[in-house]
């Protein structure tokens, strides 16, 4: 096979139809089944914008009635899944703990074996109400803390906040918070979704597609950008002392002096999106609501200055994963849980497809060209 019909990294190829969403990198848009996702960052809960990734359409009021009823009845931990991350090390990073809680929940599940449509729209529920309760738990056995039983008079973010901080956040911060769990829901063919849908396409079950997603979104080229963000902040220094113009310059001279070396920068960058990323005008003004709420310019100069460096030296712009990151530290999450809350997240635009993938099953299997040695014989 001639070298240059290969696309590494699949890079540019079309693998098949999808109708939950459209990126489009020309005008930097993204719909959501029709839906500007700014829009429904906006206007909608991430509740809503579960129901419609899963359905197609937002709810009426009744189908939201239900549907929140339904996700706030799955929100306790089963108490062998707290077993199982009591038994796992501390020092076992908290996505190795999500994907194996993932795990569990399938082996666990009273449908394991069924894969109708009804079916995986209730494991899909399960995992969406279930999964904040694993990263809430985690966080705070990190930190020798009790864990915080949910509360079903609160929406989902509201909950997921008060179950890892144990105190109610104020409105502005779940409204942030809800803002990022929107963006973080569904963009097509990612390397993660992509990942579950190979998995899906062998007939595997829904919970084996998730475990397998939440290991490709693990990685630093993946979701795992956002944590790798706050380790380039923290390792410029993070001194809210400074005024917004002084960290701007330090972080400016990081940025010169990374790309002097040639370092990747993570938060930089998409294969898709070559002229900025559709989602981050909406994170970045989430993110400044969050600075200006918690009063600490200088994180702002950071971001500023390394934003700014990074485009005059390479007109590289940043992805999600760059103020999201900053965020989730605001809010007061460890940065090793900020990949979590993109499982928590993600789970919603997964499932969306993996059902999709078994709607119109093929299985995923493609060619590769050989270039090891001739064929020779065993001495
Ligand atoms: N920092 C520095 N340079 C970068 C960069 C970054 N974050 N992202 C891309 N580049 C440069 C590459 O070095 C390469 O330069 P070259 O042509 O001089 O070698 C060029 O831009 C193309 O990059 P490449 O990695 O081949 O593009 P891609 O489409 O395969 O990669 C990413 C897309 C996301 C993997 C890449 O941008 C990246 O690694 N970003 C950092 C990780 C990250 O934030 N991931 C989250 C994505 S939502």
């Amino acid at each position: 096979m001639a070298e240059e019909e290969i696309k590494k990294g699949l890079d540019g190829v079309v693998v098949d139809y999808t109708a939950v969403s459209k990126v489009n990198p020309d005008t930097n848009s993204l719909l959501y089944r029709g839906y500007p996702v700014q829009e429904l960052a906006a206007t909608r809960s991430f509740e809503e914008v579960a129901y419609l990734l899963w359905n197609g359409e937002l709810p009426s009021s009744g189908e939201l009635a239900d549907f929140t009823a339904r996700e706030r009845a799955g929100r306790p931990l089963d108490p062998v899944v707290k077993q199982v991350i009591d038994a796992l090390p501390t020092t076992a990073h908290p996505m190795d703990v999500c994907r194996t809680a993932a795990s569990v929940m399938g082996a666990r599940h009273e449908l394991a074996e069924d894969s109708s449509r009804e079916a995986n729209m209730a494991k899909a529920l399960d995992l969406f109400a279930s999964m904040p309760a694993v990263v809430a738990y985690d966080q705070r056995r990190r930190r020798g803390q009790d864990p915080v039983e949910p509360r079903d008079d609160l929406g989902y973010s509201a909950n997921f906040l008060w179950m890892t901080f144990g105190e109610e956040a104020v409105a502005e911060v779940v409204e942030a918070f809800n803002v990022s769990m929107i963006l973080y829901a569904e963009h097509s063919f990612n390397a993660s979704t992509f990942a579950g849908r190979v998995i899906m396409s062998t007939l595997s079950d829904l919970h084996s597609a998730v475990t397998g997603a939440i290991g490709a979104l693990k990685g630093p080229l993946h979701g795992g950008a956002n944590e790798a963000v706050m380790h380039t902040f923290d390792e410029i220094g993070i001194r809210p002392e400074e005024s917004l113009e002084e960290a701007a310059d330090r972080a400016k001279a990081w940025m010169e002096n990374a790309l002097a070396q040639k370092k990747k920068v993570m938060g930089f960058g998409h294969r898709v999106y070559k002229h900025g990323d559709s989602r981050v005008p909406t994170m970045k003004a989430a993110l400044d609501k969050m600075i200006a709420h918690y009063g600490r310019p200088e994180l702002l100069g950071l971001y500023n200055g390394l934003e700014s460096a990074m485009d005059e030296a390479k007109g590289i712009k940043p992805n999600l994963d760059y103020p999201a990151g900053p965020t989730y530290h605001l809010m007061g999450f460890d940065t090793n849980m900020f990949t979590p809350l993109f499982v928590a997240s993600r789970i919603t635009g997964w499932t969306a497809h993996f059902m999709e993938q078994l709607n119109a099953n093929s299985l995923i299997r493609p060619l590769s060209a050989y270039n090891g040695p001739d064929e020779r014989h065993v001495p």
